[in-house]
């Protein structure tokens, strides 16, 4: 006959074995409900914003009230975009904590996988798991989804390479596509997802760098000092 005291470490192992499923699932509504703002309904609302855009040639045709009501009502467009991308974000930001950075960013591969035709190539250092801060988790996932992102939205890449390594004193985050490139001191880009990559690494006293030639891909280098 089982012990008492076994009996109640299985019970106990149960419950926290059900506790972590129950947490995963919230997780994953979580990541679900962020990215279908991010990628669904923030981007509708982009291409709202372009359609709207497109009356400005009638502005001449315009008295001044007009003109006013066309331009908060651009304005609301910009700021409701941007209240949705922050309810997205802090959606997101929790499922780091409890599951590891390695995890969060295979499934977020995974799903990129399957919504785009590219591969990705992604490697992480065991050890950098176990070395980080949650901000820094949070800021190196923001960083290498906004990357993502970009190379699926203007890159027209084939593949992507990342690289997440611990030298010397510094975590190091590459980020390398295949696509058509850009030149990144001409880009006048209203975008804000390179801005906040650089500030989000400078913000852990890191740096970033881009570098770039037309048809010849990107590659991101970010390197962020491990005792901050
Ligand atoms: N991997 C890439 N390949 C080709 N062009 C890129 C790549 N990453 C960025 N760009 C160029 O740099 C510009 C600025 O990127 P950024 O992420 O700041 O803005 P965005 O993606 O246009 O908008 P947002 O990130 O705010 O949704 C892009 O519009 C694009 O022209
Ligand atoms: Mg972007």
């Amino acid at each position: 006959m089982e012990s008492l005291e076994s009996q109640n470490m299985e019970v106990s192992q149960l419950m926290r074995f059900q506790e972590k499923k129950r947490l995963e699932a919230i997780m994953n509504e979580r990541r679900r409900i962020a990215l279908d703002l991010h990628d669904g309904t923030i981007a509708t609302l982009s291409a709202i914003k372009i359609y709207f855009k497109s009356f400005e040639v009638y502005f001449s045709k315009l008295d001044h009230e007009k003109r006013q009501l066309y331009r908060k009502a651009m304005s609301l467009l910009g700021q409701t975009a941007e209240e949705i991308r922050l309810i997205s974000h802090n959606l997101n930001d929790g499922t780091i904590q409890g599951f590891g950075l390695k995890k969060v960013l295979n499934d977020f591969i995974d799903k990129i996988q399957e919504s785009y035709q590219i591969e990705i190539d992604f490697i992480m250092h065991d050890l950098v798991d176990t070395e980080l801060s949650s901000k820094k988790e949070i800021a190196i996932y923001r960083i290498i989804q906004e990357g993502i992102h970009n190379v699926v939205k203007h890159a027209n890449a084939t593949n992507i390479r990342i690289k997440i390594s611990i030298i010397g004193k510094n975590i190091v985050l590459k980020i390398i596509d295949n696509g058509v490139g850009f030149n990144p001191l001409k880009s006048i880009s209203p975008g804000i997802g390179l801005k906040s990559m650089k500030s989000r690494t400078e913000s852990l006293n890191g740096v970033l760098s881009i570098t770039s030639r037309i048809e010849k891909g990107v590659t991101i280098i970010v390197k962020i000092p491990i005792n901050i």
